[in-house]
């Protein structure tokens, strides 16, 4: 059952291959240990024609989630950076999702990841709303999730690490099964740290807050907002936060590159606010999609075009 929308080519160490053609071996290090880095970054329709939205802090992110994890990557951001934009362009995609992946490859078995081949892929393809276009405009519905987030210790927040992502995939299958959209984790000590793919925000009496970045993935939709909620006159800071505080809250929002920003309507069967999203999170969300796609000129900065 194949349900995403497949393309023409893949990039894979180096050169276009045909998108059937893009395969690995059975003993690939990074399919039997989570050995592997990615990214997830989008790339949207603008009046100046496809533009990728911050590649350049994606690529920075990557590389930063490879040193996290101790393997070299074998080529310069400059050449993955050229590598993406060529692949979009190959592919004809308007608008799309883009998966780099830097994996462990075959080679070698065993844990040591030391002496393992780096190998470097990139996809593209047409990917729309993650948590579907009802949930972006009217919110969704979240669990807590009864899986902890790993210890800071033990899953390295700041990387995006595949096998950190069972531990996302085991608190997401469970929402999917309790009959919600989307879970969030709370961390060892029981506080809220973010979603299964998304960091959050919630919105009280006016003031924008989202859980501490020490503790979660560093965002870059995260930052985007922050930086909106800077130009716009809205009150933002960082706080620990219980998961009572999110039932009290009068908005909550996710942010993520696949999920954009998708307000949140319910949360353990307690509805947040009027059970609408608030307008807060509705001016933010209205601002993003416009920066994205090339409508709010104060953020042209961050849209690498592709041509
Ligand atoms: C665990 C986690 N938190 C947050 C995010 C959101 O990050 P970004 O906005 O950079 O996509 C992601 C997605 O990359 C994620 O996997």
């Amino acid at each position: 059952m194949i349900s995403l929308q497949e393309a023409k080519w893949i990039w894979l160490n180096g050169s276009l291959v045909p998108w059937k053609k893009a395969q690995v071996h059975f003993l690939t290090h990074a399919l039997h240990y989570g050995t592997a880095v990615f990214e997830g970054i989008r790339a949207y329709k603008t009046e100046r024609g496809t533009a990728v939205f911050r590649l350049k802090d994606h690529i920075k992110r990557l590389f930063n989630s490879a040193h996290v994890l101790g393997i070299e990557v074998p080529y310069t951001n400059q050449q993955l950076y050229d590598a993406t934009i060529e692949l979009i362009k190959a592919n004809k995609l308007e608008e799309c999702y883009i998966r780099p992946l830097v994996f462990l490859d075959y080679g070698e078995m065993g844990l040591n990841p030391l002496k393992c081949k780096v190998s470097v892929g990139i996809a593209a393809w047409s990917w729309g709303t993650y948590l579907g276009e009802e949930g972006i405009k009217n919110g969704i519905r979240a669990k807590i999730a009864s899986f902890s987030r790993s210890h800071v210790n033990a899953q390295m927040t700041k990387a995006k690490i595949s096998g950190n992502y069972v531990n996302s995939a085991l608190a997401k299958a469970e929402a999917i099964l309790a009959g919600y959209d989307e879970a969030i984790m709370l961390d060892t000590n029981g506080f809220v740290s973010e979603a299964t793919g998304e960091n959050l925000f919630i919105v009280r009496d006016s003031v924008l807050i989202s859980t501490p970045k020490a503790t979660v993935l560093e965002g870059i939709t995260r930052d985007s907002v922050i930086k909106i909620a800077e130009a716009e006159g809205i009150k933002f800071k960082e706080e620990k936060l219980t998961r009572d505080q999110l039932y009290i809250a009068d908005e909550v929002f996710l942010t993520g590159t696949a999920a954009e920003i998708t307000p949140v309507r319910e949360i353990d069967n307690r509805t947040i606010g009027n059970g609408k999203p608030g307008e807060i999170t509705r001016k933010i969300q209205k601002i993003f999609f416009d920066i994205v796609r090339g409508k709010d000129k104060r953020f042209n900065d961050w849209l690498d075009l592709v041509k």
